[in-house]
């Protein structure tokens, strides 16, 4: 048996460990009733009709699909998604302001389409505001198509407005309504 390392080198042990951890790349894991607290740093940031810590909560205690993105122990993006009957609904999908054009939006949008296939969803819908390019321009570069437009859907600060629906078949089938 080997005798325990000397004290400097077990230091050097330990600071390699830690090196080692700090330069692991983001991982997308399963979103816990004790992350939601760091959600809602997020969601409360980005909308002005953010979902309350209660609307996650339920999402977690149905079993929807709802995944963080984790980076170096904090959760900088997540996404929540319905699964049933086939049909798969992506609910929402948000990154921390600091940290958006990075790629993390695309990585979780890709995560989700994974997730769907995995519970052999044969489509993706989901709505967005027709204001919301970013999210738009993201949908788009993943293969998502617009079905159509749901009037006033959205609460706004002036009123209602409406949503587009995009659709992601995976069998790739003609997209329009
Ligand atoms: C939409 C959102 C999730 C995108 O996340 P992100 O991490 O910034 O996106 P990515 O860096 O992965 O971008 C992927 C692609 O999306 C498009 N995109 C993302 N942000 C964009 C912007 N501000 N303007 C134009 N295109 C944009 C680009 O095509 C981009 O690819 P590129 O960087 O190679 O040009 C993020 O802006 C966000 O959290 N917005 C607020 C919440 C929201 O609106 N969610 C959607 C509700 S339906």
């Amino acid at each position: 048996m080997v005798g325990p390392l000397p004290c400097k080198a077990r230091r050097r042990q330990v600071s390699a460990v830690i090196a080692a951890v700090k330069d692991l790349p983001p991982i997308i894991r399963a979103m816990s009733q004790s992350d939601v607290a760091s959600v809602l740093e997020i969601e409360n940031e980005t909308y002005d009709f953010p979902w309350s810590a209660g609307i996650f909560r339920d999402c977690l205690l149905a079993g929807y699909t709802a995944v963080v993105l984790d980076l170096d122990n904090e959760v900088v993006g997540y996404s929540v998604m319905s699964v049933a009957a086939g049909e798969a609904h992506l609910l929402n999908i948000c990154v921390a302001k600091a940290l958006r054009r990075r790629g993390i939006g695309k990585r979780l949008v890709t995560e989700m389409l994974m997730r769907a296939k995995v519970f052999s969803a044969a489509r993706i819908f989901l709505e967005v505001r027709p204001s919301n390019s970013p999210a738009l321009e993201l949908y788009f570069k993943t293969g998502f198509k617009t079905l159509g437009v749901r009037q006033s859907y959205y609460k706004a600060k002036d009123g209602n407005e409406d949503a587009v629906v995009l659709i992601y078949r995976f069998d790739g089938a003609g997209e329009s309504a």
